[in-house]
């Protein structure tokens, strides 16, 4: 179920809004241009099953977003932490390549199949720190400021849908902001404690 943080993006970040209300959370960022929809999340899928698995018992869903948005390319990412002695090194570097604040020139558009990452939406002097979890599908509009933190112990399934293949590029703006706005381990963590 997705979870919503609002914060101001001041020194002192200030939480405006906190809410696991998913129909409350859809109208609050769709006044920042962002789409959040949910699909029935296929139960049936083996642990362990690959892109073609995924996208085959996802491919009423995904054929019609792309047809709807024009998407060209769709992929699965996954993370899952597999016990490997490079594990750790692994996910410390995929967690940091889109740690920081930065932009794209094409949507950002993602289906979560099952685990958890955040996006952060920096937009209009505030930050929307959105927790996607299975059964989430977010689209981010182009160029619009951003980072994603899966987490230091990543473990996600996400379908990502593209306009082109050639390469997903970064562009960094330089600010310091995701320093600033509590990171996934931490908001994971306070949304466990108070659900306790
Ligand atoms: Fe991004």
């Amino acid at each position: 179920m997705t979870y919503l943080t609002v914060y101001t993006d001041s020194e002192e970040p200030q939480i405006l809004l906190e809410s696991e209300d998913a129909a409350g959370i859809a109208a609050t960022l769709k006044e920042i241009d962002v789409v959040l929809r949910h699909w029935q999340v296929v139960e049936d899928l083996p642990a362990g099953a690959g892109q073609e698995e995924i996208l085959a018992a996802y491919r009423e869903q995904v054929d019609r977003v792309i047809a709807e948005e024009g998407y060209t390319f769709v992929d699965v990412a996954q993370l899952h932490p597999d016990g490997s002695a490079d594990w750790p090194e692994r996910a410390a570097a995929a967690r940091q390549k889109f740690l920081s604040e930065h932009t794209h020139d094409d949507d950002e558009v993602r289906y979560f199949v099952s685990g958890s990452g955040i996006f952060y939406l920096h937009v209009d002097g505030k930050v929307h720190a959105v927790l996607c979890e299975g059964g989430d599908l977010l689209s981010v509009p182009k160029n619009t400021t951003h980072w994603f933190d899966m987490g230091t112990r990543p473990d996600f399934t996400a379908i990502r849908f593209f306009h082109d293949d050639d390469g997903w590029i970064g562009d960094f703006t330089g600010s310091p902001i995701a320093a600033r706005i509590p990171d996934f381990d931490t908001i994971a963590a306070g949304r466990a404690a108070r659900a306790s």
